[in-house]
């Protein structure tokens, strides 16, 4: 690739210097060091319903897209002005055409990157900003991205996302417990490589646990390729995704926070299944030892917890079934029984 860093951003603060944009600060961190410097990430155009309006400018390097990105839409755009270099299938015919099937490749790149390559041209590959709109551009960088995964893989991804991140994350992929990421908007995702996201995954990032232990390698991947389609439509005509949704085990009547523990607080074995329950389901967030996690949590080992907890263990049946704050319902995923076996567990935690 061509080291073209320093030309490039003068360009492009003097053009946007006209405008009156301030897009010459350096680059925030966090953004990749590839060759290409990618412009301060003001948005400049408004996605429907996700980003707050922002001024219209039409500024194809700087853009983002207006509504989300569509492989389909792409395929077209693809086939008309890139398979002649790329190769049909994005394996690259010409030589030095990249590979987009190549997962080595890949994993190191950012839609970001490729959108400012493909509107300002790179090589042997003419700039698209005159004969594409930004939004045609960005269908055809995520088509391109969509060739380094498949429907099984996607599909894959989502029921992982939806076992183990969406709890705090949202089946939307917009974020539910405060602080945690925002997979919707390209502003946050769209210069982050898969292995960017791989490392956060694996290793965890402030109140996130680290997933090292408890995907494999090959989950984890496939739930990257999956987090990328909260900023894109990944359907394609030929291969259909089907994204499954989230299926209810059970589901129980309104919870009455005036009932007791149908079970004594000294039940070994509701202890010991309520304490496989908390480690699989709790812990993430209240901590391996109860004593609290993520913000907000309380602290069941307290005496102040514990008294509140014999005295209306109702109360906290119903925070559970119904979900309070950045707590998740989980009457759809525990029985009335898991409920109060969990909370036995929760009452043997005392000081
Ligand atoms: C005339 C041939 C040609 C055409 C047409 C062409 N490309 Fe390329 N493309 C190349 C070559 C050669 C490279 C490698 C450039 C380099 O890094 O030297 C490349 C690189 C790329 C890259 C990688 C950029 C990076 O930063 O690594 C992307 C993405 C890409 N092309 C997408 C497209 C898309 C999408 C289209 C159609 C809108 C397209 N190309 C049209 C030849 C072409
Ligand atoms: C216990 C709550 C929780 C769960 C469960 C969780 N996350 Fe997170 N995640 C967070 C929080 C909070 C942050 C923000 C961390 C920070 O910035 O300090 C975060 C950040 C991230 C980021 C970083 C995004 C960026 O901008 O760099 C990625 C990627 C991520 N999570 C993926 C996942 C995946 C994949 C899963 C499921 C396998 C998952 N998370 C499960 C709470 C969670
Ligand atoms: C995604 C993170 C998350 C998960 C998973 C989670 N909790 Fe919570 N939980 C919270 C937060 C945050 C609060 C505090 C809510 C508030 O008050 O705003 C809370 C509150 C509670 C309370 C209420 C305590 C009170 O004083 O009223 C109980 C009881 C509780 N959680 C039990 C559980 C149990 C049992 C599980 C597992 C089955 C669980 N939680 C799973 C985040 C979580």
């Amino acid at each position: 690739m061509e080291k073209r860093k320093s030309t490039i951003g003068i360009g492009i603060c003097l053009m946007v210097l006209g405008i009156g944009v301030a897009a010459c600060a350096p680059p925030k961190t966090g953004l990749p060091q590839g060759p290409t410097a990618i412009p301060t990430l003001a948005p400049i155009t408004e996605i429907v319903g996700q980003l707050e309006s922002t001024p219209t400018q039409s500024f194809a390097h700087l853009s983002y897209p207006a509504r989300p990105p569509s492989a389909q839409s792409g395929q077209g755009i693809y086939d008309t002005n890139c398979a002649q270099c790329h190769g049909a299938d994005g394996n690259g015919v010409v030589p030095a055409a990249r590979n987009f099937r190549d997962l080595d490749y890949m994993r190191g790149e950012t839609p970001a990157s490729f959108f400012t390559a493909i509107a300002e041209g790179r090589g042997e590959m003419p700039a698209f900003d005159n004969t594409l709109t930004s939004d045609e551009i960005w269908d055809s960088v995520f088509y391109v991205w969509r060739l380094s995964t498949n429907a099984e893989t996607l599909t894959q991804g989502q029921q992982i996302f939806n076992e183990n991140c969406a709890s705090c994350h949202g089946g939307d992929g917009a974020g539910l417990v405060l602080g945690s990421a925002d997979f919707t908007d390209p502003r946050q995702t769209g210069s982050l490589a898969p292995r960017d996201l791989y490392q956060t995954i694996t290793q965890g990032l402030g109140s996130m646990p680290a997933w090292q232990s408890r995907l494999s390698q090959d989950e984890r991947w496939d739930v990257i390729d999956y987090l990328r389609t909260f900023t894109y439509d990944p359907a394609l005509a030929e291969e259909v995704v089907t994204v499954a949704p989230q299926t209810p085990t059970t589901t129980l009547d309104a919870c009455d926070p005036e009932q007791e523990n149908p079970l004594t607080w000294e039940d070994r074995t509701a202890i010991e299944a309520g304490q496989v329950t908390y480690e699989a389901q709790c812990a993430l967030c209240h901590g391996q030892d109860g004593s609290g996690g993520l913000p907000n949590t309380p602290d069941f080992t307290s005496g102040e917890a514990q008294d509140k907890l014999h005295e209306s263990p109702g109360n906290f049946y119903c925070a559970i079934s119904e979900g309070v704050g950045a707590m998740p319902s989980f009457s759809n995923q525990l029985s009335q029984e898991s409920h109060w076996q969990v909370l036995t567990y929760l009452g043997s935690l005392a000081p």
